[in-house]
């Protein structure tokens, strides 16, 4: 039976692992080499929140929330990914472990979150759908990975009901 709960340094071997195939044999990420742990520790670290769907000790997949860009104007804005293990997929993991990011993002404070998914990926597309994203823009041909160029969609999620004022010196 899986769990979800916050990643732990001693999760970031498992999360690297969940990751590396992606990276290497799809074009889900445009990362060229998949990151070693001690890379994913950083990126886990930086992360405002990070997730695993764990069975045991066996990381099966991870959600992570990174600031959507640097200027301070953006600090309400996250950008969320997900990636489950290739043999993981379908038992509503992916549904798990965003309801909790989405929620925990929300008790933040956070505002909005984005994702940003290679086309064509009924999948992930399916996902942030099922989760209320909707798409919001396409970045054609931004990308070139593995012989061919690819498009980049954008999602979006509101993650409050009315947007809040912030409190002065935003
Ligand atoms: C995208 C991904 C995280 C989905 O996770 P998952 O655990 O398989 O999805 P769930 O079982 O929680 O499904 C939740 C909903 O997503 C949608 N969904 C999931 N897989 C789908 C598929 N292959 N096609 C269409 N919709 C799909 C469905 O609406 C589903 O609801 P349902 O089960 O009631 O039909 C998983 O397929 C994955 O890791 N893919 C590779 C990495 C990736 O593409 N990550 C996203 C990067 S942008």
């Amino acid at each position: 039976m899986a769990e979800v709960r916050p990643a732990g340094p001693a999760d970031v071997r498992g999360i690297a692992a969940v990751y590396a195939p992606w990276v290497r044999d799809t074009v889900v990420s445009f990362e060229d080499v998949p990151p070693s742990a001690d890379e994913m520790a950083a990126r886990v670290g930086a992360a405002l929140r990070c997730l695993v769907a764990v069975d045991g000790r066996e990381v099966l997949g991870y959600a992570c929330a990174t600031p959507h860009r640097a200027r301070a104007a953006y600090r309400w804005s996250v950008d969320v990914a997900v990636y489950l293990a290739p043999q993981a997929r379908r038992r509503g993991l992916g549904r798990a472990l965003y309801e909790r990011l989405l929620t925990d993002l929300r008790d933040d404070g956070l505002v909005t979150a984005y994702a940003g998914i290679t086309l064509p990926n009924a999948a992930s597309v399916g996902l942030h759908e099922a989760m209320g994203f909707t798409q919001v823009a396409r970045f054609p041909h931004v990308g070139f990975k593995h012989g061919a160029w690819h498009d980049v969609g954008w999602w979006a999620r509101p993650l409050v009901d009315r947007l809040p004022v912030p409190p002065s010196g935003g």
